[in-house]
């Protein structure tokens, strides 16, 4: 199990992960269209990085993965809920996501605006719902809050809404970390808390791998800006030149593409430091910050 390959080891969970949320949506009560939307969304593909977080830091600990198996599916179930809204006409005005048309193109913006409130409503469910044995009601109720502030106000919509506000601005480096901080690295911070929650880490772990997600989330969505402008449509399964078209600062429009790169690579080298402080067992941890730095997805 400890050798064993980030790719094995990705490809494992995401079958895990997959089932989950499949079952889960089966589970739900609901009118047809509604859990057809959802499920739409879900299926669509995706990289499932956050869950593997979740699950990598379990393994950090040596600690099984069925523990954090509702929370991966309520962090992905959120997450799908962020991009069918990001996709919106309202905001980035996107037809295509996960090489798919998006949500709203497929069900009309009422529903795809339901399909996302429900996937997040549902996410808290989830996490709530954790079996007795993998986590105490004490933790769970630590997840579900700090859940809530990685994903509202404090967190990702957070991001969302000054990264709406900042369109058509020139913004400094400080504003547009805010917005990359906020929109992307909250969620992503939030899966390797999770894990280090539910196997019960100590404070001082828990701030060490805090600071490799920080640095983690903030290369992810460099990666993303450069990506927008130099990646493949038909890898990454969404437009190019989305962000030129809304006008958004990006790391490459505000430091040129040779210095996101530079700054890319800084953070990524950040990551893997604060990993080096703590004493677990992160090879999975490390392999995953050397995806993000050349993922072309
Ligand atoms: C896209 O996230 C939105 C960002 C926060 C950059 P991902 O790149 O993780 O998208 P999926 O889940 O693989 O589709
Ligand atoms: C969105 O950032 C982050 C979210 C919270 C969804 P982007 O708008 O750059 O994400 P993409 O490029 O559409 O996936
Ligand atoms: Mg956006
Ligand atoms: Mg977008
Ligand atoms: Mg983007």
């Amino acid at each position: 199990m400890n050798n064993q390959s980030l790719a094995s080891f990705a490809n494992e969970h995401k079958k895990l992960l997959e089932e989950q949320l499949r079952k889960a949506i089966k589970d739900i009560e609901a009118p047809t269209i509604m859990k057809e939307a959802m499920l739409y969304s879900l299926e669509a593909g995706g990289k499932r990085i956050r869950p593997l977080l979740l699950f990598a830091t379990l393994h950090a600990f040596g600690q099984a993965s069925q523990k954090g198996l509702n929370t991966a599916a309520a962090i992905e179930m959120l997450h799908t809920y962020s991009l069918i809204h990001d996709d919106l006409p309202s905001m980035d005005n996107d037809d295509l996501r996960r090489g798919k048309p998006t949500s709203h193109k497929v069900f009309g913006e009422a529903f795809a605006i339901l399909a996302g409130n429900a996937l997040l409503t549902y996410s808290f469910q989830l996490i709530a719902a954790t079996p007795e044995q993998f986590a105490s009601s004490h933790i769970k109720l630590e997840l579900i809050i700090e859940f809530a502030k990685a994903a509202g106000a404090e967190g990702m919509v957070g991001g969302q809404a000054a990264d709406l506000e900042g369109e058509g601005k020139a913004l400094t480096k400080e504003e547009l970390e805010y917005i990359h901080v906020h929109k992307t690295g909250k969620l992503l911070i939030y899966s390797v808390l999770a894990g280090a929650l539910l196997a019960g880490a100590d404070k001082a772990t828990i701030d060490k791998l805090t600071r490799y997600a920080y640095h983690l989330g903030l290369a992810f969505q460099i990666r993303d800006d450069i990506l927008d402008l130099e990646g493949s449509e038909e890898l990454i399964g969404k437009p190019i030149g989305s962000d030129m078209n809304n006008q958004k600062s990006t790391y490459p429009s505000l430091l040129t593409m040779e210095g996101a790169k530079q700054e890319l690579a800084g953070h990524i080298h950040k990551a893997k430091l604060a990993l080096k402080e703590t004493i677990l067992y992160t090879s999975l941890l490390q392999d995953i910050a050397d995806l993000v730095a050349d993922r072309n997805h």
